[in-house]
């Protein structure tokens, strides 16, 4: 979709503006709904009046002969103006979005941007996720369908947001910060949506391939020989029962003139998992094509700082196999020697993803990063704590777990902290070699965090997403959210803004 700012009033060739009403008995002009009441000669209070439009949040009216008015008019309800939030917002949007589509408004005002704003938001927030939104929202995945949907003539085209002029300039970089991010999202969504006999360990480093030669990215990719010279036995485990090879992507982002040590990102690139050997129950399988989000989110956030030249370098460490069972699968009961020298005792090989992150979380070392952040659809465990809503956090560092709040917060792809201390350890021992991949039920998100840890030095600010619970929704909109993909890019530009922390800037 394309994208304009425009200050105070709607284009010309709008075909509909959108314009909001708070709740109230017989709802409540915003500033802008406002405005369009007087120029109609108290049209928009007639509806009200006759409480045809209460503001309910997210419930929408189309006006279409306004007095005045050459555009049609699209109420939509933004709730109580006390609890006016950023969740209501987001909400408020969708629904406009939603009916300006059905409606077949090919270019829009969206009014919402400007005027009164959700607690403690300037217009550069509600400019991004309004972008996100609307972009959240049309995403379709249709790739794998041999007939497109019948051809609509009208769709949602263009969208026109209001920015009050004195904000013009920081609306600019705002909507421009948000294209990057939605399609950083996207990437990540269509990754995650297509099939694991498609996406595979393979297609997956084509596409950080391309990737790198679009935007100028360094990139290695490890076949297994170079895979198992560089000693990543764990990752290798994983992929023996696949007739498909791993593969290693190592993909770099460096802002020109940028010595700064750079930010770790590793994605757990699980393009199908079986389960191995652990074989998994047949329900819901095929749900676990999208055992590699965290690779394509990895991917997503990498699209969108490098088009954004975020000054923050980055590198991606995504490794990528198939866990499969066969003939060569690793058994139940196999010691592996990992990357960091630590053997491990594979009782479970449904528990691979951990075997993965080890071997890159050792690998991370080399690149001396000023911080270290993994993503995975890790455990099972960590849906049952924390449901669809947050994905996991887990850092034993402070500062790092701040950070990541604050911009799940902003960016409203929340997330909630997990304990991550000592005791929980102890149900990775092993009688048999340095410590085992699994701990049993009790606390499983946790104690596979706790497995992490042990790969990464402590000295080095580290923090590890569950998002098994976040990646994708099942049931009628079933499909990849894209998650974090937008909490990532805020944690960056939080740091882009901040300037590297003192500590940081020490770079060797
Ligand atoms: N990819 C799964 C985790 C998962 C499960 C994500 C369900 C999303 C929904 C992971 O590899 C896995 O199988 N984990 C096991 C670990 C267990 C064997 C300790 C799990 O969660 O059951
Ligand atoms: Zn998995
Ligand atoms: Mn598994």
């Amino acid at each position: 979709m394309e994208f304009s700012i425009k200050s105070e009033h709607p284009d010309s060739r709008d075909l509909c503006v959108v314009a909001g009403i708070f709740e109230a008995r017989r709802g409540r002009f915003s500033l802008f709904a406002k405005q369009i009441d007087q120029i109609s000669g108290g049209y928009l209070a007639e509806f009200l009046q006759r409480g045809e439009m209460e503001g309910k949040l997210a419930s929408v009216l189309m006006l279409h002969h306004v007095p005045g008015m050459t555009a049609r008019v699209l109420l939509v309800g933004l709730g109580k103006e006390k609890t006016y939030r950023e969740a209501e917002f987001r909400k408020a949007v969708r629904a406009a979005i939603t009916a300006l589509d059905a409606a077949g408004s090919e270019r829009a005002f969206l009014s919402l941007t400007s005027g009164e704003a959700p607690r403690a938001r300037d217009a550069s927030w509600r400019i991004r996720q309004a972008v996100l939104v609307a972009e959240e929202t049309l995403y379709r995945f249709t790739r794998c369908k041999s007939k497109d949907a019948p051809p609509r003539r009208h769709t949602l085209r263009h969208l026109t947001l209001a920015a009050d002029s004195r904000e013009r300039s920081a609306s600019e970089t705002a909507l421009f910060q948000g294209r990057a991010i939605a399609e950083g999202i996207r990437l990540a969504r269509d990754l995650g949506n297509l099939p694991a006999n498609i996406c595979t360990p393979e297609y997956l480093a084509e596409t950080a391939r391309d990737m790198a030669s679009e935007l100028k990215l360094a990139c290695t990719i490890l076949t297994p020989k170079k895979i198992a010279a560089e000693g990543m036995d764990a990752l290798l485990a994983v992929a023996r029962g696949s007739r498909q090879e791993a593969r290693f992507i190592h993909i770099e982002y460096r802002p020109p003139k940028n010595k700064d040590k750079p930010v770790v990102l590793v994605g757990k690139g699980i393009t199908f998992d079986s389960g191995g050997i652990s074989l998994k129950p047949a329900a819901s399988m095929d749900e676990m094509k999208y055992d590699m989000c965290g690779a394509a989110a990895v991917l997503g956030v990498l699209r969108a700082a490098a088009r954004m030249a975020l000054p923050v370098p980055l590198v991606a460490l995504i490794p990528c196999c198939e866990n499969m069972p066969g003939g060569d699968a690793t058994r139940p009961g196999d010691i592996v020697r990992s990357l960091s020298g630590q053997s491990i005792e594979i009782l479970n090989t449904d528990a691979e993803g951990r075997l993965l992150l080890c071997d890159a979380l050792a690998y991370a070392r080399r690149c001396k990063p000023a911080a270290i952040i993994d993503v995975a659809t890790l455990t099972g465990a960590c849906v049952v704590a924390l449901g669809h809503v947050a994905s996991g956090l887990f850092t034993q560092d402070e500062d790092l777990a701040r950070a990541l709040a604050q911009a799940a917060e902003t960016a409203q792809d929340r997330l909630w902290r997990l304990p991550l201390w000592e005791e929980y350890g102890e149900a990775l021992k092993s009688g048999f070699a340095d410590l085992a991949n699994v701990g049993g039920r009790e606390g499983g998100a946790i104690t596979a965090a706790s497995f992490l840890s042990r790969f990464v030095d402590k000295k080095t600010p580290w923090a590890h997403l569950d998002i098994a619970g976040t990646a994708w929704s099942s049931g009628k909109d079933k499909g990849a959210t894209g998650r974090p993909v937008a909490l990532l890019c805020h944690y960056l530009l939080q740091r882009a803004q901040a300037g590297d922390a003192p500590a940081d800037k020490a770079s060797s």
